[in-house]
Formats: C-alpha cells, structure tokens, sequence
C-alpha cells in the first residue's frame, strides 16, 4: 500500500474497508472538537512566514478544526482565508471565534476535499495542521486534489506526525478508538493527571481544564499515516509537487507530538 514495505498498520489496513472506516472517522470527527490555550500558533506561524509570504496571500486550510490557525493568518495579514473541515462542531466554533473577533476576510465551510468549491481565485498557499495522518488508505487521490486546487507557482505547507519506531501509544490509539466506551475516550483526560503524578512530572499543571479535555480525547483517535521523511517526498512527487522539503515542525507546546513540516510547490 502507497509504495511502502508492509507494516503493521498497512496489513490492518488492508483487512478493514476504509469506506467504512471514512464513516467512522466522519462520526469521530463530529463527536468532539480540538481546542488549544492562546498564542499556540504564534511559532508555527512565525515558522510558515520565514518560508513564504502571508500578507495579502489567499490561503486556504484544508481541516482547519476550530478555526485559530486561520484567524491568525488573518491577523498577520493574509488577504482571505478559507478554512474547511470535515467536522460540523468545529466549524460552528470557527465562525463562533470569527464573529465573536469582528473577523471578516475568512470564511469556514464544512464537507469533504472533494465537494470543496473554491472557485476561479485559487489559493496562493494551502496549508494543514496535523489533519493528513488522520486520512485512512490511498492519500493519492486526497493530494493530488490539493495540487489542483492550488494556484499554479503557489505554496503547500502541512504537518503531519512524524514516523516513530515506538509504536506502543498507536496501539493504544487504536484500542481506545474500537473498544473503548465513549464516556471513557471523554475522561482520558483525568488518566493523563494520574499518570503525571504518578510520574512526578506535574507537566499538566497550568494547562487549562476544555484545552487538555479536547486535546485528551486525541489519544483516542488514531494515525492513519505513519511515514519515514522519504516516503513524504514520494507521496507528494506523485501527486504533482516539486521542490519538497521536509523538516521537523516547531514543537507547539510541551504535550504535541513531533510532527514533520512539508513544504512543496506547484
Ligand atoms: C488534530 S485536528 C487538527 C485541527 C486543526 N488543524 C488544528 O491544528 O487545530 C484534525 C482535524 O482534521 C479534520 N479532518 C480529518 N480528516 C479530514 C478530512 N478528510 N477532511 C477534512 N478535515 C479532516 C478533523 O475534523 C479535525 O478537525
């Protein structure tokens, strides 16, 4: 499967029909929304301006949940931005947050990459944040749609996780999203404060109580691509990008995961 040696997760995979598992993943995704505490973007925005220019750029965000990134590229100047993600709870909190900021220059949609209008203005920049690991199967048909929405000369930024040996927190993932209750995926959060105290290692003290929640429940959500830097490059080369950079992301805050930053051209 996509031109990688069989792994576990593929021959899983390949066993489960990933139309059902999109259905699946559909319903997860409108289960609950991801939040994050103020100014998380701040370094990956500062990040994405030394690669490309924002101010008076279209971007589009391709799974922009509830809306921040968006909202701060506008802040930093971007002309319009058009956020769209496949979950309905998130985008009613991104147009919450634009209406609530007087946010005019951006506009969330929800649907699917394929349904997504974006008319004759094509972006200058598409760029997504930790959405395109969540995408089960063939990511082909997925980025080569990205490709031809991009205006031609424009700029595709995205983070994805990055590959890791120790695969023991996927199985988990994996566990907690076929098995476990959802009353249980809710609380994860309460059995990330035992296990840090456990550990003497208070690292959740300051974290706000809605932002952990949110990002707690991720636990429950598993990664559907798990590649090496090489195999980003050759996924991104067959969907028609040139120029494809891949580096480590700017880490966040304390708890995200590392995640690989591609850069790529049309
Ligand atoms: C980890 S969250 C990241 C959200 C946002 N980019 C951020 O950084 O806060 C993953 C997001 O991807 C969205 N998503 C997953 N699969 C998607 C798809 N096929 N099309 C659009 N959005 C998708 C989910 O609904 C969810 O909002």
């Amino acid at each position: 499967m996509n031109g990688q040696s069989p792994n576990t997760l593929n021959i899983i995979l390949s066993w489960i029909d990933v139309s059902n598992l999109n259905t699946l993943l559909h319903k997860e995704f409108n289960k609950h929304v991801l939040l994050h505490e103020e100014g998380y973007f701040e370094t990956l925005v500062s990040f994405v301006a030394e690669k490309c220019l924002i101010k008076e750029k279209n971007i589009f965000e391709f799974g922009c949940g509830t809306g921040d990134l968006s909202l701060l590229l506008v802040v930093k100047g971007a002309k319009n931005v058009y956020g769209m993600d496949i979950s309905e709870p998130s985008i009613q909190e991104a147009r919450k947050k634009a209406l609530k900021a007087n946010v005019k220059n951006v506009n969330f949609q929800c649907g699917g990459i394929f349904e997504t209008e974006i008319g004759s203005d094509k972006p200058d920049i598409i760029i997504s944040n930790s959405v395109i690991h969540y995408i089960p199967g063939d990511l082909r048909p997925t980025l080569h749609r990205l490709f031809s929405m991009l205006k031609d000369g424009g700029t595709m930024l995205a983070t994805v996780e990055a590959a890791n040996k120790f695969s023991f927190i996927r199985m988990i993932q994996w566990f907690l999203f076929f098995v476990s209750p959802e009353v249980f995926k809710r609380n994860l959060h309460m059995l990330f404060g035992l296990i840090s105290r456990f550990l003497n290692k208070d690292v959740l003290r300051n974290e706000n109580e809605l932002v952990l929640k949110s990002k707690a429940r991720y636990l429950a959500v598993p990664i559907f691509q798990k590649k090496t830097k090489d195999e980003w490059v050759s996924e991104f080369k067959r969907a028609g990008f040139s120029d494809i950079l891949i580096e480590m992301a700017p880490k966040l805050n304390k708890l995200s995961a590392p995640h690989y930053f591609i850069t790529a051209k049309k």
